[in-house]
């Protein structure tokens, strides 16, 4: 063989082999595939649904200092001083990943202040530094005294390690405080787009924020659009606003964050948020939650629309007023208590996406509120624990932390004791969220009720969680004979007596002979395996365009993969496991569709929440009547010829409009800021509507109008009389 044939042969060999190694690769992926449609509920890959998780709030600056290098220096450092900043930062969260304390708690998810680069300066009107991250200046740059790009993706990936996902405070409502009486802000609320100057408060001449002076907080409406305590109010309608929330969320996704909590959810048009999430999720399927504050218990009509129509969940702070009234004051009863859970688990469309807390860093610590007294803060624990709803803790007071009121409520971590009762307590509960289902997505039904004690029930499939809690201090109860559907048997408290329980026995859907006595609470549970019939916990998200990636949870799927048909469309199926199914939203007429899930053994189950599928990608436009002149109890609405306008039917039109924003419109003007399909012609009309549901057409021709692509939209019309 002459040395060039050599040559020829050689090369011949490396392409055969370059060829073999391709091809090992390619039968490869079917392995990978099938790794792939293995992902449960449970897992942290599942970013779309938490209801398996329990998360832990941690406020950056306060948990743990793991890089004294990037402390800040001057005036806005001072760790005698709660109003400036500590040194906690995001290696300090790694390193508490990776020594155990939160894996050992049983925590699946962080949530972490907002990452974003803030104000360096003391804000004078509380003379306070941005050491809680709410005082934003460059959303596209990281927060250096929590630490740098690289710092904060070691942090994510070390929490995806550890089985943890992580949520980023977000707070596209505002930017620094700009107005204040006469003091003088050197920041003067400017926003920077990865250290470009955007716009500042005063001279804005590109209309980046709003400049309504200080909300009332009085309407809705007016706590849209001024300010809140002074805080630069972002005009999010603004085309360069809008692409700059959606860019830089887009950023942080990117990074790998699996979830976001949304600051000040009232605060902001829901049209926007509407259309600001369908973003988010065409981009990546995360979790997000809102802060809607609510000082009560009872249903308030503008938060619950918000909680279903909007596309995100929200903070459930009627549960967290609840078990604060009933376990921290006790001016409210159990029964009571009991009453509120069944009222939110109707009002809310899933319940099971709700996020619950017994504190946070706007209220007073449990262990405060509850008088210093402990054991109220363990049995509040095991409460919210068992209940529907992803419970969230809020740093340290797992180690019952104290503070009446910020910032005295959000000092340092306390210890990292892990032999807390609370910490305990939690440890023992959080795993059992992740493997009973009805843990996650069971619904509540009471079985022994008086002022002081609380049986409750969760079912979900033939799984079971059963508590019992008594918060009288000197009076016990038997409660013998209550009704379970726990199957017969002895069971064992998963608390393993850390409240006082012991055993249970079970015969015939009743349990035997038990006395709960005074302070203690138990729980026992039954997982079942190998469901033979499916049942939907949650879908996630409930809203989206075609091609979107949707994530079923539930139990009951089978390990081999069946149908999910929205309506009467089949999804394409990305991912088929026992308890997590993945579709894509198939390309449909734009509606509300049941979602069904049929068993490769032809079993199947319809989701009680109808998923929505949009005309299309959304964009916010901000919809204007002029000289609507209305009766007595008449609002303007609007109505479309598509579903984001409610399809012509005046049962569903978008509104009530407003009318008392200077800048924007004042009665007999009305507007209303509203997610729409982008890039379409829409005709639509103005309607007046009563409390009644009387109606009034507008009259003439419909409005057409032409929606733009991208960004967001104004159409300023005349009412026809
Ligand atoms: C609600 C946050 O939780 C609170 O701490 C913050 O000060 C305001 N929103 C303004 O961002
Ligand atoms: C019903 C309304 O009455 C009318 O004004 C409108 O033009 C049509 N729907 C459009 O189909
Ligand atoms: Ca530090
Ligand atoms: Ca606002």
């Amino acid at each position: 063989m002459s040395t060039n044939n050599k040559k020829i042969t050689k090369i011949y060999l490396i392409l055969v082999m370059a060829f073999t190694f391709v091809i090992a690769l390619l039968s490869l992926s079917p392995a990978l595939n099938a790794a792939s449609l293995s992902m449960e509920d449970s897992d942290v890959e599942n970013s779309a649904s938490f209801s398996t998780d329990t998360i832990y709030q941690i406020v950056t600056d306060r948990f743990f200092d793991g890089d004294p290098s990037n402390n800040p220096t001057g005036d806005i450092f001072d760790k005698s001083n709660n109003r400036k900043y500590h040194g906690g930062d995001w290696a300090g969260i790694t390193q508490k990943i990776n020594d155990g304390y939160l894996t050992n708690m049983g925590i699946s998810a962080i949530w972490i202040s907002s990452p974003v680069e803030n104000i360096t300066t003391i804000d004078p009107s509380n003379n306070s530094a941005a050491y809680h991250g709410y005082w934003a200046k460059d959303f596209y740059r990281t927060n250096s005294f929590f630490g740098s790009v690289q710092d904060f993706k070691t942090m994510i990936d070390t929490a995806h390690d550890a089985d943890i996902k992580v949520v980023i405070d977000f707070a596209p409502n505002h930017t620094s405080t700009a107005e204040y009486g006469s003091m003088v802000f050197p920041e003067d609320g400017r926003l920077y787009k990865d250290g470009q100057l955007i716009g500042g408060f005063k001279n804005d001449t590109a209309g980046i924020f709003n400049h309504e002076e200080w909300t009332d907080f009085s309407t809705w409406e007016n706590g849209i659009y001024h300010s809140m305590y002074g805080l630069a109010d972002l005009n999010q309608m603004n085309g360069t606003v809008d692409t700059y929330l959606k860019d830089s969320i887009n950023l942080w996704l990117d990074y790998g964050v699996d979830g976001i909590r949304v600051d000040a959810v009232k605060h902001m048009p829901m049209g926007w948020q509407s259309n600001w999430l369908s973003s988010i999720y065409s981009h990546k399927p995360v979790f997000v939650f809102g802060e809607w504050f609510n000082g009560g218990t009872g249903s308030d009509p503008e938060m619950d629309c918000f909680a279903n129509e909007s596309g995100m969940s929200l903070l459930d702070f009627r549960f967290a007023n609840a078990v604060r009234n009933a376990l921290g004051t006790k001016t409210m009863s159990m029964q009571e208590f009991y009453d509120v859970v069944v009222a939110t688990e109707t009002g809310y469309k899933e319940i099971n996406d709700q996020v619950t807390f017994i504190d946070n860093h706007d209220m007073s610590r449990f262990m405060t509120l509850a008088n210093n007294n402990s054991s109220s803060v363990d049995m509040a624990y095991v409460v919210q624990m068992t209940s529907s709803g992803i419970p969230t803790i809020y740093y340290g007071s797992e180690q019952y932390a104290k503070g009446a009121s910020d910032p005295d409520n959000r000092g340092d971590m306390p210890s990292f004791n892990t032999n807390s009762k609370a910490y305990k307590i939690i440890s023992k509960l959080a795993p059992m969220r992740k493997t009973n289902p009805a843990a996650a997505y069971g619904k509540t039904v009471e079985r022994w009720v008086n002022s002081d004690v609380l049986v409750y029930e969760r079912t979900f499939g033939n799984s079971v969680v059963y508590t019992a809690v008594n918060r009288s201090t000197t009076k016990g109860y038997d409660i013998t004979g209550a009704l379970t559907a726990l199957p017969n048997g002895t069971y064992s408290d998963v608390l393993q007596g850390l409240c006082g329980g012991g055993n249970l026995t079970v015969k015939n859907g009743e349990i035997g002979s038990y006395y709960l006595g005074a302070g203690q609470s138990a729980v026992w549970q039954y997982t079942a395996t190998n469901e033979s019939a499916p049942e939907i916990g949650n879908i996630d998200p409930l809203m989206g365009v075609a091609g979107n990636t949707v994530t079923i949870t539930g139990c009951g799927f089978g390990t081999t993969k069946g149908i999910v048909s929205f309506g009467t469309k089949n999804a394409n199926v990305v991912s088929w496991s026992d308890s997590c199914i993945k579709v894509t939203v198939p390309s449909m007429t734009a509606g509300y569709y049941n979602i069904k899930v049929t068993t490769s053994a032809g079993l199947s189950v319809s989701n009680y929440a109808k998923y929505k599928v949009l005309t299309a990608e959304q964009v916010a436009v901000r919809f204007i009547a002029k000289n609507a002149t209305t009766d007595y109890g008449q609002n303007v609405y609007i109505v479309g010829n598509c579903l984001e306008l409610g399809n012509w039917d005046a049962e569903k039109a978008v509104g009530p409009f407003f009318n008392s924003t200077g800048s924007i419109a004042i009665y007999p003007n009305w507007f209303f800021d509203v997610s729409v399909p982008a890039g379409q012609e829409i005709e639509f009309k103005f309607i007046k509507k009563d409390a009644a549901g009387n109606v009034v057409w507008e009259g003439g021709t419909n409005h057409v109008y032409t929606t733009p692509t991208g960004t967001t939209g104004e159409v300023s019309v005349y009412f026809y009389n």
